[in-house]
């Protein structure tokens, strides 16, 4: 069997890492940043008159402009409100472009520990700063066309937020977020809104956990769960059933994307079948369920069945700028505005867009408080590593949590890209294969209903246009993808999508909100 040394570098990223969107091995310790929040913005001003959520309250909290992006806003604000203790956590607020609605929804970047206004400029945010590309456009299939946003910097530790880590579970995540929400509604003087949590990743934790606590609070007024989405979801036990388990199908699959030899796809396919993999996958990926899986966790310290970084470590030889968050990425590098394109950090332009001066000023941050993309140190403290190794001591989301919110509001969706390396989508049904909700365990039959996107391209319509005989050639995508719903549960897989779907396939996540918010009853 072909065996090759893995970095530390490597190892951290999947061992420590349910998704690995930070890319550093995270050293434990307490944070000293301890800034309060400041509001010192000085520029002119903007027409406000149709704000719907402007108060004497919430006037300093207004974002007026931000540094390179010559559009108009709208109307933001940002600013930070109190967790526990003597925390706090940062927040961007953007309410819905045109009529107005009473949904608010939040979303959460995942890690953990990798700050939320990632989502903002690249995923989900009404401008986007892509890597590659030249300054900020408007992004055509934002989510504030459909709801109400909230980005949250959060748990403590994360992002501009402020103070110490103390979170030891999800529980604790919570327990703080809950704080800050009401909070939040306060200032902005909402009530009865209903409530949408979504988030990527290692969100793929929070937002059930988060969920489950507004559930527990019995206070429609401000916790009106109406429903949860999650992306590349860490809602299992990662390392073994969504990493391990589907690497080499994964790579198998995608075989042009990776370009392995032939002797290594077959050292490879030895592994695979060798350390009962194989035996396990075919027994367990099945439709219905086969039966309740066996707990199982990564052995890291056996490292000749350790796949998935046999593949991530060879990944790098045929194709330097690999990312493990996308397979289909190439060289060259790119330039990104938030220093990290690919698992490599690469900043040969201008410094991190949020740790600039001129950024935290607009959005009403101390300048002393250093922004980073993923913390360095851990942002939970548990004394037990807990399933994910992370010091995050509470139990996977499928186990009890995950099933209770969708038993709750019965409308959940979980979505993959086929292109994520990181979390991968047979790994998440695997994962839904062992979860019992609404009284019956995992899906009855296959995920096979295609998804047809019937909306035109609207991102690059005037670039086809000004273009003699391109005009109509951006039409409508087609079928992006395959949806399965039970239960109360959505699952969806996007093509031609990473780790980050709705940077990748803005129509498709369109839709996938349109879905949660109720508007339609298939995606
Ligand atoms: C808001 O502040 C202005 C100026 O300080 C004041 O005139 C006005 O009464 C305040 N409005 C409310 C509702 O408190
Ligand atoms: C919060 O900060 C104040 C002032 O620095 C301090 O006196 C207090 O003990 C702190 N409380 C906690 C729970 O850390
Ligand atoms: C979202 O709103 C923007 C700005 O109003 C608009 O240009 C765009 O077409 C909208 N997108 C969709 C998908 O409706
Ligand atoms: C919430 O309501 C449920 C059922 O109505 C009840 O069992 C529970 O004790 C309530 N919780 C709180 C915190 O009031
Ligand atoms: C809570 O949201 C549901 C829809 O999810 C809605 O039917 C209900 O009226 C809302 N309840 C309150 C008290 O606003
Ligand atoms: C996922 O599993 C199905 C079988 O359930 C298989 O047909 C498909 O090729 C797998 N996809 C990947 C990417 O491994
Ligand atoms: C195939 O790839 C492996 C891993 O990089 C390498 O060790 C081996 O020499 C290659 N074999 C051939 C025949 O090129
Ligand atoms: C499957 O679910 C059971 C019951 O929740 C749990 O004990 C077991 O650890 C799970 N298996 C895996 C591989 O996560
Ligand atoms: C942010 O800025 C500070 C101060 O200029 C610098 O020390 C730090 O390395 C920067 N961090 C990033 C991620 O750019």
């Amino acid at each position: 069997m072909f065996v090759r040394s893995l970095t530390a570098t490597l190892l951290a990223t999947s061992l420590l890492l349910c998704g690995g969107e930070a890319k550093r091995l995270a050293a434990r310790g307490p944070s000293t940043r301890t800034h309060r929040a400041q509001h010192t913005l000085a520029s002119e001003p903007v027409d406000t008159s149709n704000y719907r959520f402007l108060t004497n309250k919430t006037k300093p909290h207004v974002v007026e402009s931000l540094p390179d992006v010559h559009y108009e806003l709208g109307e933001m604000y940002s600013g930070f409100l109190p967790a526990r203790d003597n925390t706090s956590l940062f927040y961007i607020f953007q309410p819905k472009i045109g009529e107005p609605s009473n949904d608010l929804t939040v979303w959460f970047n995942g890690g953990p520990g990798c700050s939320s206004m990632q989502g903002f400029l690249q995923e989900n945010g009404r401008f986007s700063w892509l890597p590659g590309t030249y300054e900020p456009v408007i992004n055509e299939y934002s989510w504030v066309n459909l709801t109400n946003m909230l980005w949250v910097d959060q748990p403590v530790g994360v992002g501009f937020s402020n103070g110490t880590p103390t979170a030891t579970s999800e529980e604790d995540l919570a327990a703080d977020f809950i704080k800050f929400f009401k909070e939040f509604q306060e200032e902005y003087e909402i009530e009865n809104f209903r409530i949408f949590l979504t988030g990527e990743s290692y969100a793929g934790r929070y937002v059930p956990y988060i969920s489950a606590a507004m559930l527990d609070k019995n206070d429609t007024r401000h916790f009106n769960l109406s429903g949860a989405m999650m992306y590349e979801a860490c809602i299992g036990q990662w390392d073994y059933v969504q990493a391990e388990l589907p690497a080499y199908p994964f790579v198998e699959q995608h075989a042009e994307l990776f370009n392995f030899n032939q002797s290594f796809m077959a050292d490879l396919k030895d592994t695979y079948e060798q350390c009962g993999y194989k035996e396990y996958y075919d027994e367990y990926l099945t439709f219905p369920a086969s039966g309740v899986q066996p707990t199982k966790f990564a052995d890291y310290d056996d490292v000749e069945c350790d796949i998935y970084n046999m593949i991530y470590s060879e990944a790098y030889n045929p194709n330097p700028c690999w990312s493990p968050s996308k397979v289909s990425q190439t060289c060259p590098l790119l330039w990104d505005v938030l220093g990290m394109p690919t698992d490599l950090s690469y900043q040969p332009g201008p410094t991190s867009y949020f740790n600039r001066t001129d950024v935290k000023k607009a959005l009403h941050v101390p300048e002393d408080i250093n922004w980073e993309l993923c913390s360095i140190e851990s942002v939970f403290v548990g004394a037990d590593p807990g399933p994910q190794q992370l010091y995050d001591e509470s139990p996977n989301p499928t186990e009890h949590i995950l099933p209770r919110v969708i038993e709750a509001t019965n409308r959940v969706l979980i979505s993959n890209g086929a292109w994520d390396y990181l979390i991968i989508t047979n790994g998440t049904l695997i994962a839904i294969q062992n979860m019992t909700w609404n009284g019956e365990l995992g899906f009855q039959s296959r995920p096979t209903t295609p998804i047809h996107i019937d909306m035109p391209d609207l991102q690059y319509a005037a670039v086809f246009d000004a273009q003699v005989d391109y005009g109509d050639l951006d039409g409508p995508q087609g079928i992006m993808g395959v949806q399965h719903y039970e239960r109360g549960l959505m699952f969806a897989e996007t093509y031609q999508a990473g780790h980050r779907q709705s940077q990748d396939q803005g129509r498709v996540s369109y839709r996938h909100v349109q879905w949660l918010l109720g508007d339609d009853e298939k995606l």
